[in-house]
């Protein structure tokens, strides 16, 4: 303790957007030891995605170091070599515990000082933990955000083949790690409070659709008003069950393994008294600066100018994490840089299926085709198209999507609702 440490450029966060930063600095020509990585993590930063996919139930399952980042963006798979290779320090194992960006200096748990010129805050988010319900301690209830946590989560799904494994909450990680825990042979039941699935994206027609498909696989529902109220345990304090209400009606759902995926909040702590906030996150400018200067945030921390629908969001996306850090390292080494003009791009796959979303979810959306083999959706408000998503797209029609979102063409509803064809109504 007591060790001070000094960086030109500080990238603070192991995750997706700082292994992109630290690319797009070394593409910049940093010098030896100019810029580093601090992470509380125990490896070098990872495409986070995997971690509730083929980490979970491929065979032979995904592993570090195969999805360092940046091969989900297309770049090298940056080992800790590379790191070595390219002057980035990565310090990893640190968990910064104070900052003090007045001083421009962070001090680490272990008592590290690491002084910064321009500082990179890439923290995250972590998962939403039901801490105060009874029996939130048992052994047996997963989280998951980090390499760790899948880690234990594969653990424990693959000692439950063929037994009964809950997964609360119905968004991305409930609807991936119930597929996941499928296809390893445990018996998942999903459980959540909404009327349907992906409830902040799906209609209620398109949900019904994956939830077809989910329950043809044995995935049971106990959905559309079902409460987790706390956990029940055996007297080793093993998880033995959770407890559920449906209109004050309380009943015990058995299982030994459960999953609580209900949503994340950002890792601002550090931050909250000295940078103005927004949306939970850090406000940023179109070139990623905070309210301080020479201080940046990027990734699922950074509530930004989200141009093409003139308002300030957070976006919990691997995308946004990839080019946010890369935008806000051109921003650092040229003031001219335009400001970020990003395009909502989400996805996700699941059993044999696989979906993408390009847009704005706003207007009614009219569903072309099943999903399988191809269905798309598109949102219309006022005759235009804002947002547009297929399940099973081509590459092309990635391409033809992103375009629709961009433009936002003006179509004729009755038409396109009258067609059956995805192809025919991504032409339209
Ligand atoms: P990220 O969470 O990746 O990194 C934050 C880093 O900061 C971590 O290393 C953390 O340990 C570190 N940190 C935080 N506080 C610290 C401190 N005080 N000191 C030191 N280190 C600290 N998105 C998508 O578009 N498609 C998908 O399919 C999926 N799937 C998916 C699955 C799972 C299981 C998760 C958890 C998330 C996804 N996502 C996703 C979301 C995507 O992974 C997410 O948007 C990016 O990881 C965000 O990158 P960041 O770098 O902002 O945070």
């Amino acid at each position: 303790s007591g060790e001070s440490k000094d960086y030109k450029y500080l990238i603070l966060g192991g995750g997706n957007a700082a292994g992109y930063a630290a690319r797009a600095l070394v593409a910049k020509g940093v010098g030896k030891s100019e810029a580093a990585i601090v992470s509380r993590e125990e490896v070098a930063p990872y495409e986070r995605p995997a971690l509730s996919k083929a980490f979970l139930f491929a065979d032979p399952p995904a592993r570090l170091p195969g999805f360092h980042t940046c091969v989900g963006g297309g770049g090298d798979r940056q080992e800790p070599e590379w790191y070595e290779d390219n002057g980035v320090d990565l310090i990893l194992n640190e968990e910064i515990v104070s900052a003090d960006l007045g001083d421009k200096k962070l001090t680490s748990k272990a008592g590290t000082e690491f002084g910064f010129d321009k500082l990179v805050i890439a923290t995250g988010c972590s998962p939403i933990v039901l801490s105060k319900l009874e029996g939130a301690d048992l052994k047996g209830i997963h989280y998951l955000r980090e390499n760790a946590d899948a880690l234990q989560l594969y653990d424990s799904l693959h000692a439950r083949k063929g037994e009964d494994v809950l997964v609360i909450g119905g968004g991305y990680i409930g609807m991936e790690v119930a597929a996941a825990a499928s296809i390893v042979g445990c018996k998942p039941k999903l459980i959540f409070p909404d009327s349907h699935m992906m409830s902040r994206l799906f209609s209620p027609s398109m949900a019904d659709k994956y939830e077809s498909f989910y329950k043809e696989k044995g995935i049971e529902f106990y959905k559309n008003g079902y409460r987790c109220e706390g956990f029940v345990g055996d007297e080793d304090g093993n998880l033995s069950g959770v407890k559920v209400s449906l209109d004050g009606k309380e009943e015990v759902i058995p299982g030994k393994a459960c999953i609580v995926g209900v949503g994340a909040r950002p890792n601002s702590r550090l931050f909250t008294d000295q940078l103005e906030m927004e949306l939970g996150g850090i406000k940023v400018d179109g070139q990623f600066q905070s309210s301080v200067k020479d201080v940046y945030a990027v990734g699922d921390i950074a509530a930004f100018p989200l141009k093409i629908y003139d308002r300030t969001t957070r976006m919990e996306h691997v995308a946004h994490a990839r080019q946010s850090a890369a935008h806000a390292v051109d921003a650092m080494f040229d003031d001219s840089t335009p400001d970020y003009d990003y395009l909502p791009y989400f996805y996700s796959r699941v059993f044999n299926l696989s979906w993408q979303f390009f847009g704005d979810s706003v207007g009614e959306p009219v569903v072309v085709g099943d999903i399988q083999p191809k269905m798309s959706v598109f949102w219309i408000k006022d005759g235009q198209v804002n947002g547009v998503f297929t399940e099973s797209p081509s590459a092309e029609d990635t391409e033809v999507m992103a375009v629709i979102a961009r433009e936002r063409p003006s179509v004729d509803v009755a038409k396109l609702s009258a067609l059956t064809d995805p192809d025919e109504a991504l032409k339209l």
